[in-house]
């Protein structure tokens, strides 16, 4: 039996890890939650058959025997919680941004090394059929050498959303950053990027305050009275990305695009183009390459019959939540073995991306990217 913990009970627990997950039949058990909170804590147990509740993550980990641990606590609390998960020698899956630094996510790669656990980093888009399919086309020369691409890894702010337990603390520069939508949701685009193009080079950034008072208007919290908040953290801004060999980026991470009618993810090459909508799943390829060329030009590709067919044997009709997909990685890892596509090097890398874009940002220079991803 599979047994989970989950230390931090809030909205995306409750939306996009939890349902389904404990499953004995399937040999899952979610084990134990953990929430500062203690009501918020039982009242997530309750939902979605958690064995024991705790509001002190350490003493979850010294009396449960578990297998993985998820950190799904807010942005900048996470290392500090998945360092005392690896001290516990237990498996680990962390929300994003892993951390904030190279340095700290260095020092967690280590110990999870040392404690000889895995650790595994959010956003799980290299599990995703599309994504793999995206990467897919393009390593196999659909596009021939590849030469720019584009993402679009914004939305309008998360203070009329119904996500997040509060999102006020999303516009705080001393609760959650200097430039929150690049941690926030600048992190998927690399995350995508760098899974289909490989390591970045070089970064610079550009970023501000565009919209510096926003109206607090739903969470998820009974009781909550809607409040006007000061930003101090940029929330607009991009980032340019070098991939070496003359391959550029461009990432918009912002919380200033309201509506927006593009494609997610666009990828320009010598032979051909490909755009990728992820929320709808629509993939449009145009190639002049033997093997992908259309005598119409653009055509929309279709996931392949084999990968169609592995997705409804694994899940049926219905879509796995996050949380099941990660359980279902986590067991072919430890059944497999092999260097995982969300491992922490692949955060690691990333994080350095988001580190010297912030550095970019403070002096107006390019900075160099050290790092490396293997393969
Ligand atoms: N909400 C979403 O739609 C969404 C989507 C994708 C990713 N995420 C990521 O998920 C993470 C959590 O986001 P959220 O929206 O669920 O936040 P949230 O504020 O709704 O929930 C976080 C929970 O963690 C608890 N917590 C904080 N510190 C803790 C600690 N030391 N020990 C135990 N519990 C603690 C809080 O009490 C809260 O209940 C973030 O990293 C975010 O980037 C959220």
């Amino acid at each position: 039996m599979l047994r989970i913990g989950v230390i931090g009970a809030g909205d995306v627990a409750r939306k996009l890890y939890l349902p389904g997950i404990h499953n004995p039949d399937a040999g899952v058990v979610l084990q134990a939650v953990c929430d500062l909170v203690r009501e918020r804590a039982e009242a997530v147990a309750k939902e979605f058959n958690g064995q024991s509740v705790y509001t002190d993550a350490a003493t979850m980990l010294e009396r449960e025997e578990l297998d993985l641990v998820f950190v799904l606590t807010p942005l900048l609390t996470h290392p500090p919680i998945v360092r005392q998960v690896l001290q516990f020698g237990k498996h680990c899956y962390s929300e994003k941004p892993l951390t904030l630094s190279r340095r700290e996510a260095d020092e967690l790669m280590e110990l999870a090394d040392q404690n000889k656990v895995l650790l595994l980093c959010a956003p799980i888009y290299p599990l995703l059929p599309t994504v793999q399919f995206i990467r897919q086309i393009i390593v196999n020369g659909a596009l021939g050498k590849v030469a720019f691409a584009r993402a679009h890894s914004s939305h309008g702010g998360p203070e009329r959303g119904t996500f997040h337990t509060d999102p006020g603390g999303y516009f705080l520069s001393e609760k959650s950053g200097p430039y929150v939508p690049l941690y926030d949701m600048g992190v998927y685009a690399l995350t995508l990027l760098t899974y289909v193009l490989g390591s970045v080079k070089r970064v610079f950034a550009m970023a501000g305050i565009a919209i510096p008072e926003r109206r607090i208007e739903k969470v998820t919290e009974p009781g909550f009275a809607p409040y006007t908040i000061k930003l101090t953290t940029r929330d607009n801004g991009f980032v340019l990305l070098d991939f070496g060999d003359g391959c550029f980026a461009a990432v918009d991470a912002s919380f200033c695009m309201r509506y927006n009618r593009v494609p997610s993810y666009e990828f320009y090459g010598s032979h051909g183009s490909l755009t990728a909508d992820l929320w709808r799943d629509e993939i449009w390829l145009v190639s002049e390459v033997e093997g992908f060329h259309h005598p119409e030009g653009w055509y929309r590709l279709e996931l392949p019959d084999e990968v169609k067919e592995r997705e409804r044997k694994l899940w049926g009709d219905s879509r796995p939540t996050m949380g099941l997909r990660v359980v279902e990685h986590f067991r072919q890892c430890l059944a497999k073995g092999g260097l995982s596509p969300i491992h922490v090097s692949r955060a690691r890398h990333v994080v350095e991306v988001m580190e010297k874009a912030l550095l970019a940002l403070e002096t107006g220079k390019v900075q160099e990217v050290e790092s490396r991803l293997d393969g």
